[in-house]
């Protein structure tokens, strides 16, 4: 039976052998206690990511060791279940036809859509009102150099936003976070402008720590300096280079891009010390966990108990009912 999506597959299929396209994102060669090599495979379509199992891999060997990294495939599989969860046991691979592969299909997408991403980008980038840090902005962003990766990265390789656009997505979401908070509690314009600079940029070296989409890993780069110290020293760059960047600004704004992971443990090398530094810190964590419950809770859609499965990065399982 031919499913069209990851996600449509279901108890109903348990016992049945279901064929769909999927992205070969991982395959890892292991041994059995009776010497006998199978493979742990990771799929995925714009639907689903899901981990399955290639028992007979010395059938498939010719065949895997051929593909490229992230090579669209064909397979079959037997559905089965294992304490309470589905698991795909693939049978039969084949390489995909060229002419049948949709990338949208195999790749997930922000649901916001990329009018609406882009919309929101110039409106924030709009309400800056000191033209330096405009200048900051439209040279790390509005360049023809990162402007379409800065639109299209994902912001996480896992658990939030690991999607085509989830960068942007996710940006905009602290951005409308965090100016409530300033609004409500009547920063100044100064204040604002300085927080709006920092929700834009506090991600933005994602861009050079990621490889992008289908296959999220580190670049050398990203593993060895991380998106935190590249986002501050390359705004530092360019904000020395700007005539009459106000210096009490870039410590500012420095110190919000270093400090947003809120904590030494998590990444950041100073606490945050403004108000914008705060905020901007718990509009990300805002924006980061929200989004992580919400599309786990859409991964286990098959699950029919009370309660998802533990979310390791929130330390708690989640209650599926009542929505
Ligand atoms: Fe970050
Ligand atoms: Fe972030």
């Amino acid at each position: 039976m031919r499913v069209n999506q990851l996600k449509d597959i279901s108890k109903n299929h348990v016992n049945q052998m279901i064929e769909a396209m999927a992205m070969l994102l991982e395959v890892k060669v292991k041994t059995s206690k009776n010497e006998k090599r199978y493979a742990d495979m990771v799929i995925q379509d714009a639907s689903k990511r899901m981990e399955v199992k290639c028992w007979d891999y010395d059938d498939h060997e010719g065949l895997l060791s051929s593909l490229e990294a992230n090579a669209v495939v064909m397979l079959r599989g037997i559905v089965g279940e294992y304490q309470g969860q589905l698991q795909l046991t693939i049978k039969q691979l084949q390489k995909a036809e060229e002419a049948e592969i949709k990338m949208e299909t195999l790749i997930p997408v922000s649901d916001w859509g990329a009018e609406t991403l882009q919309k929101g980008l110039q409106f924030f980038y709009d309400k800056i009102k000191n033209p330096q840090m405009r200048e900051l902005v439209s040279r790390m962003i509005f360049n023809e150099a990162f402007f379409d990766k800065y639109c299209t990265y994902p912001a996480a390789r896992q658990v939030h936003h690991n999607f085509y656009n989830g960068l942007l997505q996710h940006t905009l979401e602290v951005l409308k976070y965090a100016i409530t908070v300033a609004t409500t509690k009547k920063l100044t314009d100064r204040q604002q402008d300085r927080l709006i600079v920092m929700g834009l940029l506090h991600d933005w070296a994602k861009i050079i720590e990621y490889t992008p989409l289908p296959a999220i890993g580190f670049t050398d780069a990203g593993t060895m300096l991380g998106h935190i110290f590249l986002g501050a020293h390359t705004a530092l760059n360019i904000m020395n280079e700007i005539k009459g960047f106000d210096e009490e600004d870039k410590l500012i704004i420095l110190n919000g891009l270093l400090s947003h992971h809120g904590k030494l443990e998590f990444g950041s090398p100073v606490l945050p010390k403004t108000v914008e530094a705060q905020i901007l810190h718990h509009a990300d964590k805002m924006s980061g966990d929200i989004e992580s419950i919400l599309s786990f809770m859409q991964q286990q859609e098959d699950n029919s108990d009370s309660f998802t499965g533990k979310l390791w990065n929130m330390g708690t399982d989640y209650y599926r009912r009542g929505v």
